[in-house]
């Protein structure tokens, strides 16, 4: 957070924002009309809506996700000049693997969908959306560190970034939604 150069009051924003579950599930991003200028076609894409059949983080499905990460992507890099259209679109497919990652590798028997997942959403993009050299860039180097090969443009670290971000804060929302539900009644009685 500290390298993105947001003042400490939009960090405490973003925070707030990336951790609050009703943003996504009332559509929010549908009022931003720039913004859907530069996803619309994907936003609508059947294979896109698909993703609604997987969960990422906690009750996050993957499209909820890649829609989070795509619109804080796209704000940061609207905010520094830089090309917030590919990146608002490569953010939306960056996690387009299109399986249940938890039960993926029972099924497969492939045991490295955090290395082995980009390509996959990398192919799928190139396949249904035709995406460009620069987002299947930043689509195939989205894990980095954990993949070795950084990003080859300014705008895949904001999604390096925004996804990490992104994470953390739905895997949270995830644990106070469990203490909520199982915790405290346990320990509270109500
Ligand atoms: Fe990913
Ligand atoms: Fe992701």
């Amino acid at each position: 957070m500290e390298r993105t150069g947001l003042k400490p009051e939009e960090r405490e924003a973003v925070k707030e924002w990336a951790g609050d579950e009703r943003w996504v599930k009332r559509e929010a991003w549908k009022a931003d009309e720039a913004y859907m200028a530069c996803v619309r076609d994907i936003m609508e894409h059947p294979v896109f809506l698909s993703m609604d059949g997987y969960y990422q983080h906690g009750r996050t499905t993957c499209r909820e996700h890649c829609i989070r990460v795509s619109y804080l992507s796209y704000r940061l890099c609207r905010k520094y000049g830089w090309d917030y259209r590919s990146v608002a679109r490569a953010a939306l497919l960056h996690d387009l693997f299109l399986y249940d990652w938890h039960t993926h590798a029972r099924e497969t028997g492939d045991h490295f969908h955090g290395f082995t997942h980009p390509r996959v959403a990398m192919e799928n993009a190139e396949r249904y959306f035709q995406a460009t050299e620069k987002e299947r860039n930043m689509i195939l180097c989205h894990m980095w560190p954990l993949t070795l090969i950084p990003p080859r443009y300014k705008e895949g670290y904001a999604i390096v970034w925004a996804d990490k971000f992104c994470s953390l804060a739905e895997v949270g929302s995830g644990v106070r939604e469990w203490f909520i539900n199982n915790l405290r009644p346990a320990l509270t009685g109500r």
